[in-house]
């Protein structure tokens, strides 16, 4: 057959190992890299004259919409909105002049996604779309194609789609920055040496496989999962505890670190293991002390970090997981890894149909 799972026992694991062969591909289409440059496809419109972004997208390729929030606001300072497909027309959004429309689908079929970008073509909204296939009907209506080359994906919870989006959605913010006169030319190429090392650094993460499987024993067991992160890996942590579900059928949800005393910490006992996403970096205090809050009150956390904040927070953890050293901006690209391992491992351990889970479709074509 064309598509096979080679040495694989599913899809999604031949697709989590793909990763760092296809975001390569995917970069390479948008970085120049002996001019440290990033690039995009010629487009009839200036970018730099973008004064606002409306992201538009469901279920993962959303959470790419939501950290490309982070990026783009960090980078470019162009405001960004995010909103589900499913919502985005139905409450009137207001889209002014100078509004780029952005969707992200890998199928570019999902029905209120494609709607969404009608929406705002009807309003004269200029659109881009990050897309991964060619022919879908987002590919042939957006304005400009930014397209993901993730290959075919077979199963149902998406994983190198995710991570291709993530590669384009980078090279798109800095892009927008350098069109605002937001980055210096040393600033991209630091950008550019960041994001070219992101396949190696993928590599790195899925070398702790084995580990992850180990750890999955104690997961499968569990009724709830709380995943946390802040800034780029809030949106990573929704990620992780959406993968879960889809395939592992266990309750899982992501929440920004800071917001859990709110309300999720009532959840917190010896029975419900807590994934910290937390890179070293400014944010990593931070998380640290929510993970201690988790920690005084029984909850197993599972610290996905790396060396540096293994050494400094690693001890009292149930578990950790070491990543290699990126760039806290684009950690999630990489985080994303031990991530939907995870998921992957307790789906199998749990014995569920991780390629075809029940009640799901991998396009879902109708409202
Ligand atoms: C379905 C799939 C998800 C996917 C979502 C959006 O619900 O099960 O994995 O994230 O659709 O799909 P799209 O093709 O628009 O990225």
């Amino acid at each position: 057959a064309l598509i096979d799972k080679g040495n694989h026992r599913h899809f999604m694991q031949k697709e989590i190992y793909e990763q760092p062969v296809v975001v390569a591909q995917t970069l390479s289409s948008y970085l120049r890299t002996l001019e440290a440059k990033v690039a995009l496809p010629d487009m009839e419109f200036d970018l730099g004259s973008v004064e606002r972004v409306a992201i538009v997208a469901c279920g993962t390729a959303s959470y790419v919409g939501a950290i490309g929030k982070y990026w783009i606001e960090q980078l470019a300072r162009v405001p960004v909105e995010v909103d589900v497909a499913s919502e985005f027309r139905y409450r009137e959004p207001v889209l002014g002049a100078n509004t780029l429309g952005l969707v992200i689908s890998q199928s570019g079929e999902t029905a209120d996604t494609l709607a969404a970008l009608r929406h705002m073509k009807a309003c004269g909204v200029t659109t881009a779309g990050i897309i991964n296939v060619p022919t879908s009907s987002m590919a042939r209506e957006v304005d400009l194609l930014l397209p993901t080359h993730a290959g075919p994906e077979i199963g149902v919870a998406s994983t190198k789609a995710f991570t291709c989006q993530l590669a384009v959605m980078a090279a798109l913010s800095a892009n927008l920055a350098r069109a605002k006169g937001r980055l210096s030319e040393a600033e991209e190429a630091e950008l550019v040496s960041q994001l070219t090392e992101v396949p190696a650094a993928m590599n790195a993460a899925l070398a702790h496989d084995a580990e992850i499987e180990g750890m999955a024993h104690t997961i499968a067991g569990a009724r709830d999962v709380l995943y946390l992160g802040r800034g780029p890996d809030y949106p990573l942590a929704l990620e992780g505890a959406l993968k879960l579900k889809e395939i592992s059928y266990i309750h899982a949800e992501g929440y920004a670190a800071g917001e859990m005393k709110h309300g999720p910490i009532a959840l917190i006992d010896e029975s419900v293991p807590v994934i910290v996403i937390a890179p070293s970096g400014p944010l990593f205090d931070k998380t640290v002390s929510n993970m201690q809050e988790v920690q005084a009150r029984g909850g197993k956390v599972v610290l996905i970090s790396d060396a540096e904040g293994l050494a400094q927070a690693g001890e009292g953890a149930l578990a950790t997981i070491e990543m290699p050293k990126v760039h806290p901006l684009i950690a999630p690209l990489v985080y994303a890894v031990p991530v939907q391992l995870l998921a992957y491992h307790v789906a199998v351990v749990k014995g569920t149909d991780v390629d075809q889970p029940r009640n799901l479709a991998k396009s879902v074509t109708v409202e």
